[in-house]
């Protein structure tokens, strides 16, 4: 076999590398580190399943170096299509395992898009009693400043076209990929 990966045909270019992705985690995570030194009953951190979790699994590690204890959950959530999510309507397909009344919660997001579904969990986060509530995303894309969703904590802005890798996938694929870029047109046409 060639050299790289079997994906490596499929990606057009790539828009932030393995390495910058390493120095941004390592950079939020001193970041949340430094905002959450008084708070010793440490952080929990909520993982929308699936194209987070690349994320929350090295952002959690970053933390382990100088950060909080932290304790993980998940969730998966489903909007009810294109109508019902720009109405706010979201399913919650897993929700948390515990109660998080009290707690310091940091929603850890892949992408802020249209910030609908994020804007919708925070309400549901808050109507939990939780003590605070912030979000940490990866990757932010413009038309995330069209709704008022307040993401404190942000790794890269970057531009309104489809991305892959780092947990974001196309048709469940590309999540792997150590870096995110975007895929070549006949990527799509083929599916
Ligand atoms: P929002 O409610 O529009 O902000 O939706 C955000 C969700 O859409 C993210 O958590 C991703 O799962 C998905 N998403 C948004 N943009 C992309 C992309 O460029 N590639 C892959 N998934 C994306």
């Amino acid at each position: 076999m060639a050299q790289g990966s079997w994906y490596d045909a499929d990606i057009d270019h790539v828009i932030i590398s393995e390495e910058q992705i390493r120095e941004k985690i390592a950079e939020l995570a001193k970041e949340v580190s430094a905002d959450y030194a008084s708070a010793p009953e440490g952080l929990l951190l909520v993982c929308v399943l699936k194209g987070a979790v690349m994320f929350v699994a090295d952002f959690a590690r970053a933390l382990g170096r100088h950060g909080p204890p932290v304790e993980l959950e998940f969730m998966a959530l489903s909007s009810y299509g294109q109508a019902a999510t720009s109405s706010g309507v979201v399913r919650i397909r897993k929700d948390l395992d515990r109660e998080i009344a009290g707690r310091h919660v940091i929603v850890v997001e892949d992408i802020v898009d249209s910030g609908l579904t994020l804007s919708w969990l925070l309400r549901y986060l808050e109507s939990r009693e939780a003590a605070s509530v912030e979000v940490v995303a990866l990757f932010r894309k413009p038309d995330a400043i069209q709704v008022a969703v307040p993401v404190k904590y942000v790794g890269f802005d970057i531009p309104s076209e489809f991305v892959v890798g780092y947990g974001l996938d196309f048709a469940e694929r590309y999540r792997e990929l150590p870096y995110v870029g975007v895929l070549k047109p006949e990527v799509y046409a083929r599916s």
